[in-house]
């Protein structure tokens, strides 16, 4: 388990060097094949799509396939779609082709959609030996109980399933969600944790412990590079 920790004196400086950094890994990756990412959501998403889409410009994300880590069972007009925080920032304002945006069809319910999302990102992305697609970039949000994507504390179920894709009812309104699993944050290229506020402090300090038992803990336990970014500072 090894993790690296940037420190960033506020979120907007935060937003700004994780888009930076975002940009850089589009313009070194390879041609060869699609570039995965899976977005994340909650609040501080919506920052760095704005930060990001004013660094990438037009036409310059050909190959690069979305995804989500996790997404509300609502529709995708809703405020609270995970999808719908992308849209306009993102995907409208970089002109990215539907093609290229593999949205988490929550219209069709749960059972359907949890089967499609993971079908479509098995399609697209490699597959290690346990049949986890390996992504090339994952964002996570942090909550403030340490949970990672719709992941949440005392989830035994979650712990132990082996699915790319999950349908989970947690704390968190909207409560029906699907995520991605742990294997698939185990087993991708890169994953990054947008820890910002300090209502997060405690959760990040549990969950950077060697004995940390949050969802964050686990993923970085089960990985050997995380990056954190943080607008606050860890005593
Ligand atoms: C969601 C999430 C969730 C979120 C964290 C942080 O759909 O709710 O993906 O994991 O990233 O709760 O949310 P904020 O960015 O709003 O603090």
């Amino acid at each position: 388990m090894s993790h690296i920790l940037q420190h960033f004196p506020d979120s907007a400086s935060l937003t700004e060097a994780v888009a930076k950094r975002w940009h850089e890994a589009l313009v070194q990756r390879g041609s060869g094949r699609p570039f995965t990412v899976a977005l994340s959501g909650g609040r501080t998403p919506k920052a760095l799509y704005k930060a990001f889409a004013a660094i990438a410009g037009v036409g310059r994300l050909d190959n690069v396939h979305f995804f989500w880590g996790d997404e509300r069972m609502v529709p995708p007009s809703d405020e609270d779609s995970n999808y719908k925080l992308a849209a306009v920032p993102l995907f409208l304002a970089l002109k990215i082709s539907e093609t290229q945006i593999h949205r988490v069809l929550t219209e069709r319910g749960e059972e359907f959609a949890v089967k499609q999302a993971e079908s479509e990102i098995c399609r697209m992305a490699e597959l290690n030996a346990s049949g986890q697609p390996v992504l090339d970039l994952v964002f996570l949000g942090m909550g403030e109980d340490g949970h990672v994507a719709s992941l949440f504390p005392d989830d035994q179920e979650a712990i132990e399933s082996q699915a790319v894709y999950r349908v989970v009812t947690g704390p968190k309104p909207p409560s029906l969600r699907i995520t991605l699993g742990y294997p698939a944050l185990a087993a991708a290229r890169e994953v990054w944790v947008l820890a910002s506020g300090e209502g997060k402090k405690k959760a990040l300090k549990t969950s950077l412990a060697a004995e940390g038992d949050t969802p964050l803990a686990r993923v970085l336990q089960s990985r050997e590079n995380t990056v954190i970014f943080t607008d606050f500072v860890l005593e």
